[in-house]
């Protein structure tokens, strides 16, 4: 049942701390700080390239992946959305791996993506959160998230612990590649272990987040803008509104907004912009400036040092923990999940059951 929660997604969204604890513990020892992955029969030294497939809020955990397998394992990887790959045909390499993501196991897309891959020589190792599932059934290989059923149809706890899971995967590839020394990565550890407390840090600005959303509500257009592995997170803000309020909403690449969508900006489209202080932060703050010269309204979200730098005419501010830039896609998860969901319940929609939406999308 919800307990005291109003609606599935929102005790889903609570419950985080609890499961992203549950599948970081199964796969990284607190004791010696280090990922043991089980035996997978995968040499993830001889990987010549991975290439990840999945649909929805799953490809956005795989878009993330990228940027970790390639900045700290050094790993090619490709990443498309399964309803394409499945009909690309994409020459795949030699010793490739391909790796699928769903917390259902059953969308079809994904699915044909994994056949398709098979028939062309790749192994296959899945990320599911349901282990007797067709895609978990499919593969050579499973890793499972340990979210729990999840009921919402809004993905919340699935990403956050397809999130930790491929952390952990990454992790485990750069050390079989020799791309990463041993304090590097007991330092990557350490920030992966902390995720759970910061995580319940950030579900205090619950009552915030539901105050900036009373501001939303009305919008009819809401942008959400990132950098680098931020980037896939203002696409899951974004498809979390559009999916349960029904306000139209899009994520993009900060840099991309002068190519075209900053001729949207007017003081009715709010911007939601995810920017921890960091090496991209001048860049995003710069993109920021523009936005808010146009009239536009920013809700920031940052932490301390990015708050004291930019959130001087931000709209609204959330100041998150500071972390390391590694784990800082699973922070910055939770207030894009609840600026969706109390702009949702704020508007009166069924929020468990979208409407037109299936949790499972098991047909074509
Ligand atoms: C969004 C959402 C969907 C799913 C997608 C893939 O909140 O839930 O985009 O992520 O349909 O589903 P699975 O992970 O079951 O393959």
């Amino acid at each position: 049942g919800k307990g005291e929660y109003r609606h599935f997604m929102q005790k889903e969204i609570f419950e985080q701390p609890a499961v992203i604890g549950d599948s970081l513990h199964s796969f990284l020892d607190p004791l010696s700080g280090t990922v043991q992955l089980p035996d997978l029969g995968i040499d993830f030294s001889a990987i010549s390239r991975i290439t990840i497939s999945a649909c929805g809020t799953a490809y956005f955990a795989g878009l993330i992946a990228k940027y970790w397998f390639e900045q700290i394992a050094r790993q090619p990887v490709e990443v498309d959305i399964a309803s394409e790959f499945r009909y690309r045909e994409a020459p795949m390499p030699e010793s490739g791996l391909g790796l699928f993501v769903s917390q259902s196991g059953e969308t079809i897309d994904t699915l044909e993506a994994l056949r398709y891959a098979k028939r062309c020589g790749q192994t296959i190792l899945s990320l599911v959160n349901v282990p007797e599932s067709a895609i978990a059934r499919e593969s050579d290989a499973v890793l499972q998230t340990l979210a729990g059923p999840e009921i919402g149809v809004a993905s919340t706890k699935a990403f956050t612990t397809q999130l930790t899971v491929l952390a952990c995967l990454a992790l485990a590839t750069a050390r079989a590649r020799g791309s990463i020394d041993a304090a590097r990565e007991a330092a990557l550890s350490q920030a992966l272990l902390e995720v759970p407390a910061r995580v319940a840090e950030v579900l205090n600005h619950d009552t915030t987040i539901r105050m900036i959303a009373a501001d939303m509500m009305e919008a009819r257009d809401v942008l959400y803008l990132g950098r680098g592995s931020l980037y896939p997170i203002a696409l899951e803000g974004a498809l979390k509104l559009k999916e349960i309020s029904y306000i139209h909403a899009e994520g993009y690449a900060a840099g991309e907004m002068k190519h075209g969508p900053i001729a949207l900006i007017d003081e009715d489209v709010p911007i939601v912009v995810c920017a921890p202080a960091g090496p991209l932060f001048e860049k995003t703050a710069a993109n920021v400036q523009e936005v808010i010269a146009r009239g536009g309204k920013v809700i920031l979200i940052s932490d301390a040092e990015g708050i004291a730098r930019a959130g001087d005419e931000a709209a609204h501010v959330i100041e998150l923990p500071p972390v390391d830039p590694f784990v800082a896609p699973l922070l910055y998860t939770l207030p894009m999940q609840l600026l969706a969901y109390h702009t949702a319940v704020l508007k009166g929609t069924d929020v468990d059951q979208p409407r037109n939406l299936a949790k499972a999308v098991t047909v074509e």
